[in-house]
């Protein structure tokens, strides 16, 4: 997910490569790292848990010769950010180094066997397996990187970009890539690679977006061969970079938020990889799996979390509660920790926090903890506070949540929730097997269907525009989407600071309506399949009483259509996975009224992307 530079040429790399690092900071990161083969002909690997400023204080008085390099900013997805986790990775006899972005799915068989073999691990990532098979293949068919690189990858599962570099070739680079981008910039007599191409912009507009399973070798002096993973030759196509820099660091979009917003069916499919088996119909959470027993026996869980974090608990309430049968809670942490609860030791709670560090969430778990219950994380930030203090738990592996709002973070969660109730379900049989791969089916669907709304996003854009004269929202729902009017309206004052409310449509009549004027835009979740009868007539209520109605309807909705006044379709999908797509339009209507009213979407005033003080 994260920073990838390399460097090839005539010129100093480490320069080059440390700049590229600083150009790539905008991602997030928790470690970097730079390999050079040096003027003396060694291979030298520096590293750091940290900033890219304390990577250089680490080098002070080493030797940074040399013209070939590659470095990397690390996001941990395996093994918590420290030195030795952090990228490049040796081979076991130092010749080789790699950097990479992604997650290799089955690293842990792969590194069983290495180990079987004789190879020593210096880490806990699933990087430096990687670089370990590549040197095993040489070693045992007696080859060459370049035909040893193609057959390592065969046996890679997972998402990568990687880029090694050789102690005993150094005028080469061979990059490849399969779900994580690469670009390839081409200079006179050099070439540079890049996980984006903030760091390569500076150099040469030209460049090539290497494709999806390609890899790339690059030789001084050489003109660059690209190969499938079958090491069928590709043809190299040249492109022109178009963009300035600050263009490119946030993906080519005006703000972090927004790009996070699209990269939603993305990150989905980040959170979701190597964790179901579609043929057997089962999901695969370790977190879970290796502690069968612990939520076979469990009476009750206990969801603490804040915020937008408290939204996804509210629907892995709904989901866990169908699916389980156990009964769930969902707490705001900083009243759960205050307020002596009850809490038995076979209960299992629930920590969700996208960055982990959130002071009352750490809190509520500390509690529960010393009243024995089993504590199981559902965080964003490898090896932050809370995953370090619980039992364990399951990433939602989004990469770096930049913008203050939080949005892949939370549709991350409510998919991770999902995997957890399917996961629980199975083991305990409370839902039947077909249902269980039904739902795991339509899940893989989620992606694409996201794709399809952001394609609308210009609709919304001009929707926001009608309503920046508004002081006030309404967000409704019910069922699965009440959390989603809950999220939806949080989203709004966040970034525009228009107070909105969000609320069970069902309990409006018992006081909210009383604020509905032809001035009050109502926002209705109003899918097909679930209480759909029921949410029609409370949109009856609110026409009635002359509020303006932005409907959220499913695609060839024409009856809700009828009495609304502004809709915004979402595809057709199983009940309980429609929060993962009505949240985007709500997402994109928040973005596009803030923008409208001017406001810093991004950093919003008076809050803090994590909220480390109670
Ligand atoms: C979300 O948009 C907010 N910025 C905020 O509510 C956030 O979700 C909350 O502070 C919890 O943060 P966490 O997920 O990092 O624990
Ligand atoms: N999975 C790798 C790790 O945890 C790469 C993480 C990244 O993309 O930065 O080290």
């Amino acid at each position: 997910m994260c920073g990838i530079v390399g460097y090839l040429g005539n010129q100093q790399a480490y320069d080059i490569l440390i700049k590229g690092l600083y150009r790539l900071e905008y991602r997030g990161y928790d470690s970097a790292g730079i390999a050079l083969v040096n003027n003396n002909g060694n291979l030298s690997v520096y590293k750091t848990k940290g900033k890219v400023a304390d990577l250089e204080k680490a080098v002070a008085g080493k030797d940074i010769s040399g013209t070939v390099g590659i470095a990397h900013t690390r996001w941990a997805t395996h093994g918590e950010p420290n030195d030795a986790n952090a990228h490049p990775h040796y081979s076991e006899n130092h010749k080789l180094a790699i950097i990479h972005n992604g997650i290799i799915e089955n690293y842990q068989a792969l590194k069983t066997e290495l180990i079987n073999r004789g190879y020593h691990f210096q880490s806990d990532t699933d990087t430096e397996v990687a670089v370990q098979l590549v040197q095993y293949i040489m070693d045992s068919h007696s080859c060459p990187l370049e035909d040893a690189v193609p057959l390592a990858l065969n046996s890679i599962v997972g998402a990568y970009a990687i880029v090694i570099v050789d102690k005993t070739h150094p005028d080469r680079l061979i990059a490849a890539r399969k779900g994580s981008p690469l670009i390839i910039g081409i200079g006179k007599d050099e070439y540079l690679v890049g996980s984006d191409a903030t760091p390569i912009v500076e150099y040469t507009k030209k460049v090539i977006y290497l494709g999806e399973e390609q890899i790339a070798f690059m030789t001084k002096g050489e003109e660059i061969r690209i190969t499938d993973l079958r090491s069928v030759p590709q043809t190299a196509e040249i492109k022109k970079l178009e963009v300035n820099l600050s263009q490119i660091e946030k993906g080519g979009y005006p703000h972090f938020m927004l790009k996070e917003i699209f990269e939603q069916p993305e990150t989905l499919r980040a959170s979701l990889l190597g964790r179901l088996n579609p043929e057997l119909g089962q999901v695969k959470l370790s977190g879970i799996i290796d502690n069968e027993k612990r939520f076979l026996k469990a009476k009750r869980i206990i969801i603490c979390a804040c915020g937008t974090s408290w939204h996804a608990g509210l629907i892995g309430k709904y989901i866990i509660e169908e699916l389980t049968r156990i009964p769930v809670e969902v707490e705001y942490s900083s009243e759960f920790r205050y307020r002596n609860p009850v809490i038995r030791n076979d209960d299992i709670v629930i920590a969700i926090s996208q960055s982990g560090e959130t002071a009352d969430t750490l809190a509520a778990i500390q509690l529960a903890k010393e009243a024995g219950a089993f504590l199981f994380g559902i965080c964003n930030v490898v090896g932050s506070s809370i995953p370090r203090a619980t039992d364990s738990g399951c990433y939602t592996h989004v990469g770096p949540e930049i913008g203050v709002a939080s949005t892949k973070a939370f549709t991350a969660q409510v998919t991770v929730l999902f995997l957890l109730a399917i996961c629980i379900a199975e083991l305990k049989g409370t839902t039947s097997p077909e249902r269980c791969a039904e739902l795991i089916r339509e899940l893989q669907n989620i992606p694409d269907k996201i794709a399809r709304i952001l394609v609308h996003d210009k609709q919304i854009e001009e929707l926001a525009k009608v309503f920046t004269y508004a002081r006030n929202f309404l967000y409704l729902g019910r069922g699965y989407n009440y959390p989603i009017a809950l999220e939806g309206a949080l989203k709004l004052k966040e970034i525009s600071y228009i107070h909105a409310e969000g609320c069970p449509a069902a309990e409006m009549k018992h006081g909210t309506i009383a604020l509905i004027d032809e001035e009050m835009p109502v926002v209705v979740i109003a899918p097909r399949r679930g209480h759909y009868d029921k949410i029609r007539n409370n949109i009856q209520e609110i026409k009635a009483r002359k509020g303006k109605i932005i409907s959220i309807v499913t695609e060839g909705d024409e009856d809700v259509r009828k009495i609304s006044d502004y809709v915004f379709e979402i595809p057709d999908t199983e009940e309980c996975f429609a929060p993962i797509l009505s949240v985007i339009p709500l997402q994109l209507l928040a973005y596009h009224v803030a923008i409208a009213k001017g406001r810093d979407v991004d950093q919003p005033r008076n809050l803090a992307k994590s909220v480390t003080v109670e």
